[in-house]
C-alpha cells in the first residue's frame, strides 16, 4: 500500500501519489478542476451537442473513478444514456478506494466489480476492465463517442505518447466523436490531424498552459 498515498488538490479535492509511476493521478493544482475542464467541459459536453440521447465513452486510465463519476452526474442531469467503458492495467487497492472519497456514488463506481457491465443507474452503465491499453486496441472492435485519455504524462510512460497509440484511438472513434486528452504533445497534435481529426490547443486546466481535443468529422 505504501505504493500510494491520497493527496489533497488545492480546489480541496483528494489525488493520488503512485511511486510506481512518480507521478499524481490529477493536476496538483486541482483534481476536480482538472476533471471537469478537460474531459466533462472539453470532452463530452461538446458530444453532447450532437444532440444524440445515448452516448459511449472510452476512458484510458480508470484511476480513481472521479471521470467516471463526473461523467455519471451529466447523465442524470442531461437525461443521456451514457455506456462507459474504462480500463486500467493497475486497479488501486481496497484500503486506498476506502478512504479516497465520502461520495456514495463514487463508492460505487470505485467498488463496480471489473470485468463485467454494470447498470450503475437509469442511466450510466460502467465496464471497468482491467487490461492493458495496447491488448485492448488489439482486441477491441467497438467504436465510441467520447474518448477520454487520461494516462500518465509522457515522462513516466512515454511508450502511451506514442503516435501509433493516437492513430489507433482515432480509428475507434466514431464520426462526430470527441478525443480529449491534458496532454499537449505537438507529435500528438500531429498524430491526431494525419489521422483526420480536427485538433484544437486549448487553454489548459488550472496550472497547465494547454490541452488537446480533437473532433473526428461526419464524413471520415
Ligand atoms: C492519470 S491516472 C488516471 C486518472 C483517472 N482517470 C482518474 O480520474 O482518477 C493513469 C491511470 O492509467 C493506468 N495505467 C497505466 N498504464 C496503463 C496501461 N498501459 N494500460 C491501461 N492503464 C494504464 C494507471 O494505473 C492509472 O490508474
Amino acid at each position: 500500500m505504501e505504493n500510494y498515498q491520497i493527496k489533497k488538490t488545492d480546489d480541496g479535492s483528494n489525488t493520488i501519489y503512485s511511486s510506481l509511476f512518480d507521478s499524481t493521478y490529477h493536476s496538483i493544482h486541482g483534481a476536480l478542476a482538472e476533471s471537469e475542464y478537460v474531459f466533462i467541459k472539453n470532452g463530452l459536453s461538446i458530444a453532447n451537442e450532437n444532440g444524440f440521447n445515448k452516448l459511449e465513452i472510452f476512458e484510458m486510465g480508470f484511476g480513481t473513478g472521479l471521470n467516471a463519476l463526473l461523467s455519471c452526474e451529466f447523465a442524470t442531469l442531461n437525461q443521456i444514456e451514457i455506456i462507459y467503458t474504462a480500463i486500467d492495467t493497475y486497479p488501486l487497492p481496497q484500503s486506498i478506494i476506502d478512504n479516497i472519497s465520502k461520495n456514495n456514488l463514487h463508492m460505487s463506481i470505485l467498488n463496480t466489480p471489473w470485468g463485467t457491465v454494470y447498470q450503475l443507474t437509469k442511466h450510466f452503465s460502467l465496464h471497468k476492465i482491467n487490461i492493458d491499453l495496447f491488448s485492448f486496441l488489439h482486441q477491441n472492435s467497438k467504436t465510441f463517442d467520447v474518448i477520454y485519455y487520461d494516462a500518465f504524462g509522457p515522462k513516466s510512460q512515454p511508450e502511451l505518447w506514442e503516435d501509433s497509440v493516437f492513430e489507433q484511438l482515432a480509428s475507434i472513434l466514431k464520426p462526430k466523436g470527441v478525443f480529449t486528452t491534458y496532454g499537449s504533445k505537438g507529435s500528438v497534435k500531429r498524430a491526431l490531424l494525419s489521422s483526420g481529426l480536427e485538433v484544437k490547443r486549448l487553454e489548459g486546466p488550472p496550472g497547465k498552459r494547454h490541452m488537446l481535443m480533437a473532433l473526428k468529422p461526419n464524413l471520415l
